[in-house]
């Protein structure tokens, strides 16, 4: 028997802007102090701004530069962590990728800012070289 699709299939197909990335924060992603290691929480920022910057270019992207991370909030073991990235910016090859982090406590559900991020990501080609990306339509236009 084929499972049905989720009631909210269709919006799934559709394209996103916001790439949202859902994780659970275990063990092996904590520090010292028993909260999330910073070096973790960029990665995951790292690899959210990559997939956002994937969709908007289609193009195979590198980072090139992290112009800002703040962590405003700790992350505690258990908690669920959303790591949510957007294009907000774009050049002749490079791209802005503004994240957010988020926590949210498991059984009450409360959520809290615990991060935020700009990366700028470059679209290569086949030499490796920059090539054009897609302007990013401003929010309003
Ligand atoms: C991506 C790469 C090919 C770009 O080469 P480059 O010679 O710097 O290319 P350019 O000078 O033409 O710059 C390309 C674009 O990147 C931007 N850029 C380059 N370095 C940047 C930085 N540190 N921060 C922000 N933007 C940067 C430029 O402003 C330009 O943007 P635009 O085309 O939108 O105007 C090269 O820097 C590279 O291979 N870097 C390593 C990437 C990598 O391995 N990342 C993984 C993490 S280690």
């Amino acid at each position: 028997m084929t499972i049905a699709p989720t009631p909210n299939y269709d919006d799934a197909l559709a394209a996103p802007t916001v790439t949202r990335m859902t994780d659970i924060v275990m063990s092996e992603h904590l520090n010292h102090r028993g909260t999330l290691f910073g070096g973790v929480a960029l990665s995951m920022m790292d690899r959210s701004a990559f997939v956002a910057a994937t969709r908007h270019s289609r193009q195979t992207v590198v980072t090139v530069g992290v112009d800002e991370v703040d962590y405003v909030a700790p992350v505690h073991i258990g908690e669920i962590v959303e790591v949510l990235a957007e294009v907000t910016a774009t050049g002749r090859t490079s791209m802005t990728i503004d994240v957010t982090m988020i926590a949210e406590v498991l059984l009450s559900g409360e959520r809290r800012l615990c991060g935020t991020g700009r990366f700028v990501f470059v679209a290569i080609g086949a030499d490796d070289r920059p090539v054009r990306v897609p302007q990013v339509v401003p929010k309003g236009a």
